[in-house]
């Protein structure tokens, strides 16, 4: 039986998921086929009763579904519902389990591709939407000594750090009020849409990383293009870097290694991922 998984979500037409899990089934010897499932709001329900069919092994939920899923799944993963979106969804005997990777996905990128362990480190988030939900949680459970965020939207950045503060009382979570002059972060993160292609803001820079210290790590969600205009100011002024890329490959290699229970093989999956973006590269 070819198993079948998918992306849940409303467009899907651009996600790079189909391109790297594809290949990671294959690269695994597993028989089964990785698919757009496009699915407008009033969809949802359906679809999600969909994956109960016993060739379903599970699936990715991407915007704008990630919280509208979670009361139609039959189990929550306790760090999913902390978040209050889901990106994964297993599935297993029937039954549907809820799971965020996005956070957890940057706490291995962090790790793995810039050597950086953020336990008792300082961080700033730029931005307040689910992405940086995802990662502020992540980060304050492994240990981060400051979380401060700073939003375009100053509620929503407020309601995020009241959000930190509640789950982990022992981190240090504040608003910071202003970009034009910041200093005493180990790591900044781009957790807005700024500088991505096709946002209307390619070329823009979300903040300026000659305004960190010099160790500071500048990193970015934005993974297309690769080599975002921040990550290149960033590098230009000597900073070290992490980019949007090894977030992506890791959410869904841990989304994967949840799927089969085998490791992920997440070479094969950077390189896939690497291709699909040339080939959708703007002329
Ligand atoms: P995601 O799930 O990808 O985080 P989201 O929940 O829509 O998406 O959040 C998008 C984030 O990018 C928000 O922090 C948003 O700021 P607002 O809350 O003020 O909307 C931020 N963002 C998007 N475009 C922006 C821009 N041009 N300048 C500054 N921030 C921007």
């Amino acid at each position: 039986m070819t198993l079948r998984l998918g992306i849940i979500g409303h467009p899907v037409a651009h996600s790079l998921s189909p391109a790297f899990q594809q290949a990671a089934f294959d690269a695994s010897g597993i028989d089964a086929r990785y698919e757009r499932w496009d699915t407008p709001p009033a969809a949802l329900a359906d679809r999600i009763r969909s994956l109960r069919a016993p060739d379903v092994l599970g699936a990715n939920v991407t915007i704008p579904h990630k919280e509208a899923v979670l009361p139609l799944l039959d189990e929550l993963d306790p760090f999913a519902r902390l978040v209050g979106a889901v990106n994964t969804i297993v599935g297993r005997d029937g039954r549907l389990s809820g799971w965020n990777t996005d956070g957890p996905g940057f706490l291995r990128a962090l790790r793995d591709s810039a050597a950086f362990e953020p336990a008792g480190r300082r961080f700033l988030l730029v931005g307040a939407g689910g992405a940086a939900r995802g990662i502020g949680f992540a980060l304050a459970r492994a240990g981060a000594a400051v979380i401060a965020v700073w939003n375009r939207t100053p509620e929503r950045a407020e309601a995020l750090v009241s959000d930190l503060r509640r789950a982990f009382p022992a981190a240090t979570c504040e608003v910071q009020s202003s970009l034009a002059r910041f200093r005493g972060f180990d790591a900044v993160v781009n957790c807005t849409s700024v500088g991505m292609e096709g946002s209307g803001t390619e070329g823009v820079l979300p903040f300026d990383p000659e305004e960190t210290e010099s160790h500071c790590l500048i990193a970015d969600i934005v993974y297309k293009p690769e080599l975002t205009p921040l990550l290149r100011a960033a590098e230009a002024a000597g900073r070290p870097v992490l980019g949007g890329l090894p977030m992506l490959i890791y959410q869904g290699a841990l989304a994967f290694e949840l799927w089969t229970g085998k490791p992920a093989p997440v070479e094969v999956m950077f390189a896939a991922a690497r291709a699909a973006l040339r080939a959708s590269v703007r002329p």
